[in-house]
Parts: structure tokens; C-alpha cells; sequence
């Protein structure tokens, strides 16, 4: 295999992701997912949270097990989250540098993974710039080996989905409740697709994505959810507001995109724009971030941000999901 099979369906992909007994054994999307299954590893990952200044919680359910940690593309937060995550339930923990690994010298992905594999890895955590990989390694795994996407193209990251969703019930309590506003490039973000996904699955009150028109998402990717191009409708009493930096990477033409100035006039969350929003609302990014781009910094640094908790949440959501499918093997 060179190539990832884009046209693989996310139904599939769904199914794929159970064992026969309907536990979890690869996370590849969150699309499918029931609710159910989201709220208990909601539920899990809230079991792993302690006070700031206490020590972080650990176990021992992964002991003897082995995470390889395969980012074919940047990160910050999610590779040093599931890093820590693996270790805090007593993983070994690889972590593979891409830029010197055999990859380079043209070895195809699976043969990558079958090596691992050789190794006795357990849980391969994969992002990926290309459609379609988690899923085609899964299909392609043995038996008892869990994938998890850490961030796939501009389809899917599950993991920050949950966190997402995680943050938003801390602060704010039921997600039917609520009018969450996602504001920036949606059409280029995976965090979009994948908090469209488990906010669609949870019910939330309403979802508005808001973009300018260049940067809209295709309406049959996120059902449910009100496009928009305008920021004080979009922002008109929400609960929850999401700034989400322009996917450049993912661009080919940027032509049509304004530049930074126009784009944080129309489009930027500031304590300007803020004020459309209910007064208690509360200010996220998934990071990384451009401040003054699409977020004012004084704002993503101020008392309505819970930038931070989501960092935070990141390694609790992934010690969940580590546990998880640690269970659904020692279960085989
Ligand atoms: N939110 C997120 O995926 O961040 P990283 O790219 O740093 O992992």
C-alpha cells in the first residue's frame, strides 16, 4: 500500500472501530459513535481529572502494554498529552521520530506498522495529512492491535472532539442546553468535523459554524449544524465560543482569503466581538494558536478562556480512550 483509500465510508469506518461484544477497539472517528459509548468515556476521563497543584492521576491498567506514537504531521498537544497519558497508566511509551524513520527512506506505512507490530506494540496513535490512513491501518492490523487518530487530514481528530465536548460540560453543564459558535477556516478543520460529530451525537441545542464563505464547510459534512458568514449573528447568545486558526497547510490557493487584518475585523474573537455572546459565555481553541489572527490574545488569556482546561482535559480524554481499548484487549 502506498495510498490511503479515501472512499472508504465513514459508516465502515464507524463498525470498524467495535469489537463483536460492541466495545471499543480502534477510535478512528466519532462519527457513528453512540451516546452512550461518548458520555462513558466522557465520564472515564472526568475520573482522571485532579485539582491544579495536585499530583496527576495514574494506574496501572496499561502496564505491560506498549503505545507507539506515529505523527507523520506537527504537534504539540496531542503527541505530549497521549505521551503522557500512556505513561500515567503505566505504559511503554515509543515515540517515533518520523524525520529519521524509515518512512523517509521510502518504506510504506504498513510496512512501518508491520514492524512495530514485530515489536510487540500494542496501541499505535497515528496522525496523518492524508485521508484515510487510521482506518486502512486498522483494517490492516493484527488482531489485538487498537489504532487510535490523533488528527487525520481535515477529517477527523476524535480525541480533541471529546475534550471539546469535555470543556463544554465542566463549564457549562447539559450540552443539549447549549448554543455552541465555532468561528474560523471550518472547512480545512478536523476539530470542527469531529466536535460537529460528538455535539450532533449529544444533542446540543444548536450549532452554528461560522466562516467566511471561502472557508464554509460542505452542509452534508456537518448535518444539524447553521452555517454562517456573519460573526454577530453567529455569536448572537451563545454559550460556547470556538476560534480556529486558517488551516494554511491544508490550502493550496489562498487566494480569496483576507488578509490578517480584514479576516480579525470580520472574523476574529476579540472582547469586542465577545460581547454578542452571553455574558457568561465561555472562550475556546483547540491551539495552536495566532493570536491577534483569529483570537484577540488578552481575551484567550482572560477570565472567560478555558484554553488551558482543554490542554488539560487533552490527557485525561486520552487516558480514557488508553484505558479503553486496553480493556477491549485484555478482554480478547
Ligand atoms: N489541537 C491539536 O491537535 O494540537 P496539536 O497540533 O499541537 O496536537
Amino acid at each position: 500500500m502506498n495510498a490511503a483509500n479515501p472512499n472508504e465510508s465513514f459508516a465502515n469506518e464507524a463498525a470498524l472501530q467495535l469489537d463483536a461484544s460492541g466495545n471499543l477497539r480502534h477510535l478512528l472517528t466519532l462519527r457513528g459513535l453512540e451516546k452512550a459509548l461518548l458520555t462513558d468515556i466522557l465520564d472515564d476521563a472526568t475520573g482522571y481529572l485532579t485539582e491544579s497543584g495536585e499530583l496527576p492521576a495514574r494506574g496501572r491498567s496499561l502496564a505491560g502494554r506498549t503505545v507507539a506514537n506515529l505523527f507523520f504531521e506537527a504537534s504539540t498537544r496531542t503527541r505530549a498529552s497521549f505521551d503522557l497519558a500512556g505513561h500515567r497508566l503505566g505504559a511503554d511509551v515509543l515515540n517515533l521520530d518520523v524525520n529519521t524513520s524509515s518512512r523517509k527512506k521510502g518504506e510504506s506505512i504498513l510496512d512501518t506498522i508491520y514492524t512495530l507490530e514485530a515489536m510487540q506494540v500494542d496501541i499505535m496513535v497515528v496522525r496523518d495529512a492524508s485521508a484515510g490512513v487510521p482506518a486502512f491501518i486498522a483494517r490492516h492490523a493484527l488482531p489485538h492491535v487498537s489504532i487510535l487518530n490523533a488528527g487525520e487530514s481535515d477529517v477527523s481528530h476524535p480525541t480533541q472532539g471529546l475534550l471539546d465536548v469535555l470543556t463544554m460540560r465542566q463549564h457549562k453543564g447539559a450540552i443539549d442546553n447549549l448554543t455552541v459558535a465555532i468561528v474560523g477556516d471550518i472547512r480545512h478543520s478536523r476539530v470542527a468535523m469531529s466536535a460537529s460529530h460528538a455535539l450532533g451525537t449529544l444533542g446540543v441545542g444548536e450549532l452554528r459554524l461560522i466562516s467566511p464563505p471561502v472557508l464554509a464547510p460542505d452542509p452534508e459534512q456537518v448535518p444539524g449544524a447553521t452555517i454562517l458568514d456573519n460573526l454577530e449573528e453567529g455569536l448572537k447568545n451563545a454559550d460556547v465560543v470556538m476560534a480556529l486558526r486558517i488551516q494554511r497547510e491544508r490550502i493550496g490557493n489562498l487566494d480569496g482569503i483576507p488578509g490578517i487584518d480584514e479576516y480579525f475585523a470580520n472574523y476574529g474573537v476579540s472582547h469586542e466581538s465577545m460581547k454578542f455572546a452571553k455574558p457568561d459565555a465561555i472562550v475556546m481553541h483547540p491551539g495552536p494558536m495566532n493570536r491577534g489572527i483569529e483570537i484577540e490574545g488578552s481575551l484567550a488569556d482572560g477570565p472567560q478562556s478555558v484554553i488551558t482546561q482543554q490542554v488539560t482535559n487533552g490527557v485525561a480524554v486520552r487516558m480514557a480512550v488508553l484505558d479503553r481499548v486496553g480493556k477491549t484487549m485484555a478482554a480478547r
